[in-house]
C-alpha cells in the first residue's frame, strides 16, 4: 500500500524530473508536453491555414529554418526586426526581399501566447513549422526535438557570409555545410528542399546565360522570362515539374541538366557527389529518410538552451 507520504514523495520526484527536463540542456520532442500540451497542434494548424491560403508558404517556412540555423544556430535570430538602434538579419544579402513567412510565425506565436504565455520559443516554432510544411506538401515526417531558446542578438554580417549564395561551386557548398557540422550527404539531401518553392531571376541569371551544363531549351525559356537586366524579382519554379509537391523531382531534374540554380547543378556535374543525386532520383524513400535525418541534425545546430537566451513574447523583438 502506498501511503500519502510516499505518494507525495513520488509526486515531488515526478515534478522535479519535469522541471529538469523543461529547463535541461538537451532538446526533447516532449519538451512542451506538460507546459503547453497544445503547442504542436497550434503550430500545425497555423501552418496548414497559411499553406491553404498560399501554397508557396510551405517552401518559405522551410527555408526560414535553414536561414535561421546557419547563422549562430537555430535561435530565431532571423525574426528580429531592424530598428534605428539594432541591425538584424532580415536585410542581409541572402534574406532581403527573399526570405518570407514572418507574418505566419507571428500569427502562430499569438495563438501560443494565448494558450500558454511565455512558454514556447520562436526558434521551436520555426523548427516545427518547417517540419509541418514538408509533411503538408507530401514529404517525410520526423519528430522535432524542442527546447531551443531565442537569441537576444542577431548578426547581419554572419548572415551575409554563412548562408551560401546560389553562385557557389561544389567545394564552397561542402565547406559551408561542413562549417555547420553537416556532411556532404546531409548537404545533398537538404538541397532536395528545392523540390518546392520559387526563385527570383536575380538568383539564377548567371546560370541561364553563362553555364554550359544546362539543358538548351530549359535555358532558352528561362531567358525569355529573365532578360539580362530587369525582372530581377520575377519568380520561377525551383522544380519545374512539381513545384508544390515535396518529392524527388529536384534530383530527376538535375540528371537532365535542369537544375535552376548554379549551385543546384553543381551537385550533378561530373563529381562523385553525382552518385547521391542519382540514388535520390531513383529512390524517393532513400531521399525521404536521409532528408529527415539531415533536418533533425540541422535543427540542432547550436541553439541556446537552459538559461541562455530567452523565450521571446514577440518574435520580432527581444523582451
Ligand atoms: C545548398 C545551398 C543552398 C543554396 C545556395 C540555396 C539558395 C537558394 C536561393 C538562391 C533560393 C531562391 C531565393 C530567391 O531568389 O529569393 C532558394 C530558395 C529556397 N531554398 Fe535554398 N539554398 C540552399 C539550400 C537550401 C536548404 C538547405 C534548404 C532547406 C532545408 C533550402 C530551402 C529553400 C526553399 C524551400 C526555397 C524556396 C523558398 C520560397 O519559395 O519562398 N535551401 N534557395
Ligand atoms: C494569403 O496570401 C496572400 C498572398 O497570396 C497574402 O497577401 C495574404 O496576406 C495571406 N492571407 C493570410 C490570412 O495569410
Ligand atoms: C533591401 O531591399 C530594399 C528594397 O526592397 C532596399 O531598399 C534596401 O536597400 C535593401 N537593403 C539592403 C541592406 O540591401
Ligand atoms: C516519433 O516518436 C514516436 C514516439 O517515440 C514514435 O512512435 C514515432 O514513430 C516517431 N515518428 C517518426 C516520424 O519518427
Ligand atoms: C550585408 O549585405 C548587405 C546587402 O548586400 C550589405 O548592404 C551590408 O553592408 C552587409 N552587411 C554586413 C554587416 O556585412
Ligand atoms: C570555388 O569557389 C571558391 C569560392 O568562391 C573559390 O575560391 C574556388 O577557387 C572555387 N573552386 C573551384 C574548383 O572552382
Ligand atoms: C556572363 O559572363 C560574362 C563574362 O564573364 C559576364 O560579363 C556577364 O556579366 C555574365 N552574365 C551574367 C548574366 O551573369
Ligand atoms: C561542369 O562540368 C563541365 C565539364 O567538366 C565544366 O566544363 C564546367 O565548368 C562545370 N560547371 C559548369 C557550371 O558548367
Amino acid at each position: 500500500m502506498a501511503t500519502p507520504v510516499m505518494l507525495r514523495f513520488v509526486g515531488v520526484v515526478v515534478l522535479a524530473t519535469l522541471v529538469i527536463t523543461a529547463t535541461g540542456c538537451k532538446l526533447s520532442p516532449s519538451h512542451y508536453q506538460s507546459t503547453c500540451p497544445k503547442a504542436l497542434a497550434i503550430v500545425r494548424d497555423g501552418v496548414a491555414k497559411a499553406i491553404k491560403n498560399e501554397t508557396r508558404m510551405g517552401a518559405s517556412l522551410l527555408r526560414l529554418h535553414f536561414h535561421d540555423c546557419f547563422v549562430n544556430g537555430c535561435d530565431a535570430s532571423i525574426l528580429l526586426d531592424d530598428t534605428p538602434s539594432f541591425v538584424g538579419e532580415k536585410t542581409a544579402a541572402p534574406n532581403n526581399n527573399s526570405v518570407r513567412g514572418f507574418e505566419v510565425i507571428d500569427n502562430i506565436k499569438a495563438s501560443l501566447e494565448k494558450a500558454c504565455p511565455g512558454v514556447v520559443s520562436c526558434a521551436d516554432i520555426i523548427a516545427l513549422a518547417a517540419r509541418d510544411s514538408v509533411v503538408y506538401l507530401g514529404g517525410p515526417s520526423w519528430n522535432v526535438s524542442l527546447g531551443r531558446r531565442d537569441s537576444t542578438t542577431a548578426s547581419r554580417s554572419l548572415a551575409n557570409t554563412s548562408i551560401p549564395p546560389p553562385t557557389s561551386n561544389l567545394s564552397a557548398l561542402i565547406t559551408s555545410f561542413s562549417a555547420q557540422g553537416l556532411s556532404v550527404k546531409n548537404m545533398v539531401a537538404l538541397s532536395g528542399s528545392h523540390t518546392i518553392g520559387l526563385s527570383r531571376c536575380t538568383s539564377f541569371r548567371g546560370r541561364i546565360y553563362n553555364d554550359s551544363n544546362i539543358d538548351a531549351s530549359f535555358a532558352r525559356k528561362l531567358r525569355m522570362k529573365c532578360p539580362t537586366s530587369g525582372n530581377d524579382n520575377v519568380l520561377q519554379r525551383l522544380d519545374i515539374q512539381t513545384p508544390t509537391l515535396f518529392d524527388n523531382f529536384y534530383y530527376k531534374n538535375l540528371l537532365q541538366k535542369k537544375g535552376l540554380l548554379h549551385s543546384d547543378q553543381e551537385l550533378f556535374n561530373g563529381s562523385s557527389v553525382g552518385s547521391l543525386v542519382k540514388k535520390y532520383a531513383c529512390d524517393s524513400s532513400a531521399f525521404f529518410q536521409d532528408f529527415a535525418r539531415a533536418m533533425i541534425k540541422m535543427s540542432k545546430i547550436r541553439p541556446p538552451k537552459g538559461s541562455n537566451g530567452q523565450i521571446r513574447k514577440n518574435c520580432r523583438k527581444v523582451n
